[in-house]
């Protein structure tokens, strides 16, 4: 009731100071002849409503009536939404300086983290000794092949795991054994240990990881109507201070224990990314600080489950909606790593149709449809069309993902268009960009074109599937649901069957 009185305030607000802009300007409309068109805006939330459950498929199906670049008002945010790859291109790469900050929604803001994540501080010198870090010291070449047999470990786990359902007929449910093989495999790069253990205190990282992806997901009117941010309509900010609270309490505990270990006489080194951030703590010659390095362990756990396990979770429902691709996938699995064998991470480069898989199904899935949101640093003129400054600029790849006018037969699960092809997902070809691109492009995608071929790749090649009793390829749910990435609306069952 308090929002709608808030909300009719606010109308009653906009209609007099629209009444008094339009007197002082003389009754004319001073409108630039040149935005990008825009389908008509109710007053005060704009064209919030026209967003639905489901914002990327709602803007795929406006751009297909005002084209690729249209004009948003969302609440108070002006928003530009790019759906084709000629302008993702502009704004990712020929004019990428002018977009590389975000869109910092209010609820990030918790105990700062706006600036001290590399996901949302502005491009700056910090951001750049973050994505150096990233780049050198978490996921370089070098250090990710220093600890691969920790990754092949887990997805070892998890096939024993699986093993045990196929044993006993039991339908397994693949996003929860993908998200525990996803934390387990980044706990072990990050921290030497597995977080998942019954008796390891910090196992509640997991419920942690899961309730501020939830948090985050969810739409905050805060973020459409900055008058609202000091009252926070949702508690989302307030609730999210509880839960970074949780995790760097985890986090201080085993940097505390490293601390302690590292002290002790004849201390053995691990090698893992908390030795070597604590490395860069100690010289002081470092920017890096224990504060730095919790945010940074904070963005790395929650950016990488949902979107490692989300992507599984729709590949194995691609492969089991299309048996005879399954087939062919599992003939390649068969003849270069043997039947019923874990795959390693040096044989992805030898499975050119497992990786056409992994491409066919960034293009139909992308966990994050319309990327970060990114701000327009000035007035641009993209396309011809004007892009204000401080517009919120959004990219729709999963609208480019499906436009009939790039690829043959969209809606179709087709990994055959990729072999011989040279699109790839690194940022480069901007028909296909499940990782971004330009400066901000995905941090973590060196890790994620590792452990996805190896968790999808072993679960092939070890096991036939078959869909829960009762479900068949025509009467599974395969909607998405949107979230801090868009997931399967009803979780994937089903059984496993060694081969
Ligand atoms: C299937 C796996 C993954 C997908 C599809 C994915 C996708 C994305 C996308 C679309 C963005 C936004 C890029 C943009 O706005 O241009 C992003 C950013 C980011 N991702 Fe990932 N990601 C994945 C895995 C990971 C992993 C494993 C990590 C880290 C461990 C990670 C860490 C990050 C971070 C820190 C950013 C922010 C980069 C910045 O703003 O500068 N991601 N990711």
């Amino acid at each position: 009731m308090d929002y709608l009185v808030l909300i009719l305030c606010l109308y009653l607000l906009w209609g007099l100071f629209q009444a008094l802009f339009f007197v002082a300007r003389g009754g004319r409309k001073a409108r630039p002849s040149n935005l990008p068109l825009s389908p008509w805006p109710l007053p005060i939330i704009g064209n919030l409503l026209q967003l639905g459950d489901l914002p990327h498929k709602s803007l795929a199906k406006l751009a297909r009536a005002y084209g690729p670049i249209i004009k948003l008002e969302l609440g108070f945010v002006t928003t530009v939404v790019i759906s084709s790859p000629a302008l993702a291109k502009e704004i990712l790469q020929t004019h990428n300086a002018v977009f590389s900050n975000r869109m910092v929604p209010d609820s990030v803001m918790a105990h700062d983290h706006d600036k001290l994540s590399m996901l949302w501080v502005p491009v700056s010198p910090l951001f750049r000794y973050l994505r150096k870090i990233y780049n050198s010291h978490i996921f370089s070449s070098k250090k990710l092949n220093l600890i691969q047999h920790l990754r092949s470990k887990k997805v070892q786990e998890l096939i024993t795991s699986v093993r045990r359902c196929a044993c006993a007929g039991e339908a397994v449910n693949i996003s929860e054994v993908a998200f525990r093989t996803s934390l387990k495999a980044i706990s072990n790069t990050i921290f030497s240990l597995d977080m998942m253990e019954p008796l390891n205190p910090a196992r509640e990282l997991k419920e942690v990881v899961w309730q501020i992806m939830v948090e985050v997901g969810k739409p905050n009117l805060a973020d459409y109507f900055p008058v609202l941010k000091k009252i926070g309509p949702h508690g989302s900010k307030h609730r999210l201070e509880a839960h970074f609270e949780k995790m760097f309490d985890i986090f201080e505990d085993l940097i505390e224990r490293r601390l302690q270990l590292r002290m002790g006489s004849g201390s053995i080194k691990c090698h893992d990314v908390l030795d070597n951030l604590l490395d860069l703590v100690e010289d002081k010659t470092e920017t890096l600080d224990m504060s730095l390095v919790k945010h940074l362990f904070l963005d790395v756990f929650v950016a990488s489950s949902e979107t490692t396990v989300s992507t599984l979770e729709w590949a194995m429902t691609e492969l089991l909606c299309s048996p005879e691709k399954l087939l062919r996938a599992q003939a390649e699995l068969h003849q270069v790593i043997g039947k019923g064998k874990q795959i390693e991470e040096a044989d992805i480069s030898r499975l050119p149709y497992l990786q056409a898989i992994a491409k066919e199904n960034f293009r139909l899935h992308p966990v994050g449809p319309l990327l970060a949101p990114q701000k327009s640093g000035e007035d641009f003129i993209a396309g011809g069309l004007a892009i204000p400054k401080g517009a919120q600029v959004l990219i729709n790849v999963w609208a480019i993902g499906r436009d009939p006018s790039i690829w043959d037969d969209p809606g179709k699960f087709m990994p055959e268009r990729f072999l011989g092809s040279d699109i790839d997902v690194r940022g480069q070809n901007f028909e296909l960009l499940p990782f971004g691109g330009g400066r901000r492009i995905c941090p973590g995608l060196p890790l994620a074109m590792r452990m996805l071929p190896l968790m999808l790749g072993s679960l092939i090649n070890i096991f036939n599937w078959r869909l829960e009793e009762g479900a068949t390829p025509e009467n599974m749910n395969t909607e998405d649901k949107f979230g801090i990435a868009i997931q399967r609306a009803e979780s994937l069952k089903a059984v496993p069957i060694p081969t």
